[in-house]
């Protein structure tokens, strides 16, 4: 009984592969006039801890590809490039910017990176001292 069960299981997984799940990941987007413009040490935390999400530029370790797992990440890569990408970034205009500044200082200890991902991107953890500098690199960027 268990064994059928088990073989149930593992065909269900297999089927679900079938359907594919394409991340878009389109160099040919990618304007580097369009970029964020920041100091270095901030660029490259964003770089590590961010990019995966908010930029053209995901990187995906292989179990990413694998299904039901792709479609939650896939997911998350669309919602934060929508919100967010700091690859567009001079295509926002000054109050879109501004509120994402914003929404930095707010998320910057607790929702983003998001927690899931960190659990599984070592990578990517940033300390609390890195935390304060992203958030004060933000503030100083606020216009009021
Ligand atoms: C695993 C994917 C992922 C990573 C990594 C990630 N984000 Fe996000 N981010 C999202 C998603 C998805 C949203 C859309 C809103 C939501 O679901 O909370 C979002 C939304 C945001 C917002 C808008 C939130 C608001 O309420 O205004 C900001 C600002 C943001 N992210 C900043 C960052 C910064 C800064 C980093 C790196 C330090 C980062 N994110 C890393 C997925 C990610």
């Amino acid at each position: 009984m268990i064994k059928i069960i088990f073989a149930w299981i593992i065909g269900a997984l297999l089927l679900l592969q079938a359907i594919r799940i394409d991340i878009p990941n389109p160099p040919s987007h990618i304007d580097p006039k369009n970029e964020i413009q920041a100091p270095q040490e901030i660029m490259s935390m964003l770089k590590t801890s961010c990019y995966d999400c908010h930029s053209y530029e995901t990187k995906m370790p292989w179990y990413n590809n694998i299904a039901p797992i792709s479609w939650e990440v896939r997911s998350h890569i669309k919602d934060g490039r929508a919100w967010l990408n700091f690859q567009e970034w001079n295509n926002y205009d000054e109050e879109k910017q501004q509120k994402i500044y914003d929404g930095i200082i707010k998320t910057i200890n607790y929702s983003m990176p998001m927690p899931i991902y960190l659990s599984m991107h070592e990578e990517a953890k940033l300390t609390q001292a890195q935390r304060n500098t992203i958030k004060k690199w933000a503030q100083s960027n606020l216009k009021e």
